[in-house]
């Protein structure tokens, strides 16, 4: 080899390992369960998907390779399905990881002192995040309760909130639509549709049932109008990328496997 490309090959090799680094601190702030935190694009088997689901899939994948461009548009995405199992939560997973490959790659590329080898982010900074919605919320209460915080200090509902890459998991899918998690989710989607801010939803719910007087399950006139609000500008933050799989009992992979 010669000197100026074994250079260049340490030069990589401290470049590959500064970009891990960042990585590595972006996904242990990223909230993920440990169940999904090995998925990926590569490990998704579509071929057992339906051809017209796997169309659907072939537009998410598009979009996750050309992640850094979704989070910059902002483009987000609804991945809807009717019954459980069909990937959606380890597809979102998948995506969300794509973009923390990108931010690192991103900051290396950007920041001076990040290539000098300095690791100059707070052990809070989580430019992606992920929120299973009921699980997330009932850690809000509890993250409060007993103290003199108000929930909005809680570390969880900020990251929702300013994450440059969210996944909200299952919005929708509450069994008791109660005033905090309707009011929530409505400030949340209402602080990323105006900042510019892209958003991975999953759901076992179409967004669209809660437009409408006659088919929406919140029954209190007041909540019905706070749901209404999210979904609107849930429908207006995914045009064109409402992706709904078709999906029976027979479509859920965890009792195939
Ligand atoms: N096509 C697939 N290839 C590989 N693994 C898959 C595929 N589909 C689903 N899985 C795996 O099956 C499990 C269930 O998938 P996942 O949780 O993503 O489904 P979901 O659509 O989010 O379900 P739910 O509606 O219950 O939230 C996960 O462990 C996931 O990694
Ligand atoms: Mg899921």
């Amino acid at each position: 080899m010669s000197k100026s490309s074994k250079k260049e090959a340490g030069t990589e090799l401290s470049r590959d390992k500064i970009v891990s680094r960042i990585y590595d601190h972006i996904i242990r702030q990223a909230n993920i369960d440990p169940l999904f935190l090995d998925c990926s694009l590569d490990n998704f088997d579509s071929s057992i998907l339906s051809s017209q689901n796997q169309k659907i899939f072939k537009k998410f994948y598009k979009y996750v390779k050309d992640i850094s461009t979704a989070m910059k548009l902002p483009q987000s995405v609804y991945l809807y399905s009717k019954y459980p199992g069909i990937g959606k939560t380890h597809l979102a997973v998948a995506a969300l990881k794509k973009a923390a490959r990108e931010i690192a790659e991103e900051e290396f590329k950007n920041k001076e002192t990040v290539r000098q080898g300095i690791f100059p982010y707070h052990p809070n900074w989580s430019p992606v995040y992920f929120l299973n919605v009921s699980e997330g919320l009932m850690d809000i209460k509890n993250d409060i309760e007993g103290s003199e915080k108000d929930f909005s200090q809680s570390q969880i509902y900020q990251n929702v909130k300013l994450a440059r890459l969210v996944v909200l998991d299952d919005i929708f899918n509450e069994i008791r639509f109660t005033p905090f998690v309707l009011e929530t989710l409505l400030y949340w989607v209402d602080y990323r549709l105006k900042n510019n801010l892209a958003t991975i939803f999953t759901s076992n719910h179409n967004f669209e049932i809660f437009l409408d007087e006659e088919t929406t399950p919140v029954t209190n006139e007041r909540l019905g109008a706070v749901a209404r609000n999210t979904a609107s500008r849930v429908s207006k933050m995914v045009q064109g990328y409402k992706l709904a799989f078709d999906s029976s009992p027979k479509t859920d992979y965890r009792r195939k496997y």
